[in-house]
């Protein structure tokens, strides 16, 4: 039975759903809201350690105005309804992507949070904001650059947002796409790939741990026999 210390998930289908049941894709954010909720219960029931949620693209930033709005004014009032629970359950917050560029509220908001959970020992969610692997990976390879070290595998891991973090055993993606949209490139090299047809609203737990079940039973070779 293989372990599982990290689950990554493309939190992907929002806007469709909205669009299907509400008329609205906005709504369908905030309906998707509630699947975080359940699949950060059930990852802690499951004891895994890390969760990784894809939140925010650096190419989301194309969408329209209101739409990206309306994702940030959720993940405001997300993080404080959140935050205290959070804590309460032991969970650490912490935020991959480029942060910088966010209004000072909000990012002052978001570091407040990761400093108040930053001891918390039983899961580890890192909340994928203004994300790109492609950024992460030229940011890495700059900073060895300008440090003058050598580019390797240890150095390159050392320096990545994810650093000090487990690669992905299992990656899902919801929402019946079956693409990686520039998510943990070089983390995903040897995970396990869950696409699933569901929209991220309608993802449970019960499907969540089909999964996590499924993925117990596969043979992992990196490259060996
Ligand atoms: C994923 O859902 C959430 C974000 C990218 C913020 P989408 O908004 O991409 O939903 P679809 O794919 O358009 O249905
Ligand atoms: C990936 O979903 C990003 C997040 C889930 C945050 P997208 O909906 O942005 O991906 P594409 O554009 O369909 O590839
Ligand atoms: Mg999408």
């Amino acid at each position: 039975m293989n372990p599982i210390k990290h689950v990554a998930i493309i939190m992907d289908g929002n806007g469709r759903w909205g669009i299907k049941y509400k008329k609205s894709r906005n709504l369908g954010h905030k309906a998707g809201l509630n699947t975080v909720e359940k699949i950060i219960k059930s990852t802690l029931e499951n004891k895994i350690k890390y969760l990784t949620l894809f939140a925010f693209s650096t190419e989301n930033w194309k969408r329209p105005k209101k739409e990206i709005r309306f994702l940030f004014n959720l993940l405001d009032n997300f993080i404080d309804k959140k935050i205290k629970e959070f804590n309460q359950n032991n969970i650490k917050l912490k935020i991959i992507g480029n942060i910088n560029v966010f209004e000072k509220k909000l990012k002052n908001k978001i570091k407040k949070s990761e400093q108040l959970t930053k001891n918390n020992t039983k899961l580890q969610v890192n909340l994928a904001l203004n994300y790109g692997s492609k950024s992460e990976l030229i940011d890495t390879f700059q900073k060895l650059n300008k440090e003058n070290k050598n580019i390797n595998i240890k150095n390159i891991e050392k320096n990545l947002y994810t650093s000090n973090i487990p690669d992905p055993d299992i990656l899902i993606r919801t929402g019946n796409t079956n693409r990686l949209s520039n998510f943990l490139l070089w983390q995903l090299a040897y995970s396990e790939i869950f696409f699933e047809k569901k929209l991220w609203p309608d993802f449970n737990e019960n499907d969540y741990n089909k999964i996590l079940k499924k993925f117990k039973k596969i043979k992992r070779n990196y490259g060996n026999i």
